[in-house]
């Protein structure tokens, strides 16, 4: 009797134990944007998607070789390992899907952030330590984002399924305002796309045509590896420019070590810019991620990853900085599935304080 009581105890113990864990790290916050939404947030999306676009995205279609984007379309390959957009239905009209992906923070030297960042552009210090407490001072997170996008629609039509790997340098002060929050796209790896292409490089991003292992999907168990030990790599021309092992932390709602799944919401809902090769032109990518929807949610929620980045030096990757490459071990992310609505070449200066409206 005695033996049984007291595992019956234990029992008690863990389910308590896990129930808790998982109520503290996975609850939806009140304020969390996540379907039916209100009438005032589809207000405010479609104000956000009607205003006017720097960029003529027929002109963009159009400028892309006939024959190239006709091949492709032909025999374009999406991904079934995803689950489909759950708001197409909700903004027929606006460009949905989303964006399968791993998130992690690389911790580089201040120094090294400023010298990458285009020098007319402050960093919002006092944004990133109050949306990262406990960051060292003298270091800038990085973020490098490993993804998939998936069940891209816009008014009916489809694009096809694209990987790839993004750098982001968040709190940018592009509109020396000295709170507005933007994000740097300096470089990214991108699937062979046309598509996929013509939008990062009218955004100026540093756009470097890649292949990935895995080739549709955000990550892959590592052949071989540890339990719960996943891959995904990329390749320039078959050489090796960018491989992350992570580790998935399984029992951890989204958050692991000191960066919290609000910091990535915020983060990722930065309009994004590049200034690649035509100086900055200040045309913004306002990408609107929803971390609350059915497919981040409940048996999707986010998980917590840690593990290493590696990559190759400029001459083998091609993007500018780092030039003898970089490597990190034991960074810390998060790996989720999130629906996007995207309000593709808003002028930046139209997206003054904006805010992930319910984060
Ligand atoms: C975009 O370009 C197309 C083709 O040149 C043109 O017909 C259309 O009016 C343009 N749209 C806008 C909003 O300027
Ligand atoms: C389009 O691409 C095809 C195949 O690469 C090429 O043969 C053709 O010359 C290109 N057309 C134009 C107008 O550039
Ligand atoms: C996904 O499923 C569809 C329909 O069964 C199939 O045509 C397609 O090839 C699959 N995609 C991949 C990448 O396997
Ligand atoms: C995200 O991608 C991974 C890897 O393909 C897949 O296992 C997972 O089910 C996807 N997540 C969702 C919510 O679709
Ligand atoms: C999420 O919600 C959408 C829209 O209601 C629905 O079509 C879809 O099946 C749901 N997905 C999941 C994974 O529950
Ligand atoms: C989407 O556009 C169509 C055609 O212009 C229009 O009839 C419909 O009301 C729009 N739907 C929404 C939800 O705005
Ligand atoms: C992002 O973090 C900064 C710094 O804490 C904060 O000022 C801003 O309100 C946050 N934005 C959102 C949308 O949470
Ligand atoms: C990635 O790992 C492979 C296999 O270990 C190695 O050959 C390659 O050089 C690595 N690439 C980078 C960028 O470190």
């Amino acid at each position: 009797m005695h033996s049984r009581a007291s595992l019956l105890a234990i029992l008690l113990y863990f389910v308590v134990r896990v129930t808790c864990s998982y109520r503290q790290n996975c609850n939806t916050p009140k304020n969390a944007i996540e379907p039916p939404f209100s009438p005032s947030i589809i207000q405010e999306i479609n104000t956000l998607s009607g205003a006017p676009s720097l960029v003529n995205t027929t002109q963009l279609i159009a400028g892309i070789n006939a024959t190239t984007l006709e091949r492709f379309l032909a025999n374009a390959l999406n991904t079934n390992n995803s689950l489909p957009n759950p708001i197409a239905q909700t903004f027929p009209n606006l460009t949905t899907g989303t964006i399968n992906a791993t998130l992690v923070v690389l911790p580089i030297d201040y120094e090294v952030a400023k010298s990458i960042i285009p020098s007319q552009y402050g960093i919002l210090r006092e944004s990133i330590k109050n949306a990262l407490p406990g960051f060292p001072e003298d270091k800038y997170p990085l973020v490098l984002s490993t993804q998939i996008d998936h069940d891209i629609q816009t008014s009916g039509f489809k694009t096809p399924d694209f990987t790839s790997a993004q750098f982001r340098f968040p709190f940018i002060d592009l509109l020396h305002d000295g709170y507005s929050t933007f994000s740097y796209i300096p470089a990214i790896f991108i699937s062979n796309d046309p598509i996929a292409i013509a939008g990062s490089e009218a955004y100026d991003e540093g756009t470097i045509v890649a292949t990935f292992d895995p080739p549709l999907d955000p990550y892959a168990a590592k052949p071989g590896g540890e339990r719960g030990e996943v891959i995904f790599n990329v390749f320039t021309n078959g050489v090796s420019v960018l491989n992350t092992t992570f580790f998935l932390q399984e029992g951890r709602c989204g958050e692991v070590g000191n960066h919290p799944l609000s910091f990535y919401a915020n983060v990722t809902n930065q309009p994004s810019f590049g200034c690649a090769n035509s100086g900055c032109q200040l045309t913004c990518d306002n990408m609107i991620r929803l971390f609350y929807t059915n497919i981040t949610s409940g048996a999707y929620h986010p998980v917590g990853v840690s593990g290493d980045v590696a990559l190759a030096p400029s001459e083998v990757s091609t993007i500018p900085f780092f030039p003898g490459g970089a490597k990190f071990g034991g960074v810390q992310g998060v790996k989720l599935d999130m629906a996007f609505i995207e309000n593709n070449y808003k002028d930046c200066g139209s997206l003054r304080g904006f805010q992930y409206i319910g984060i």
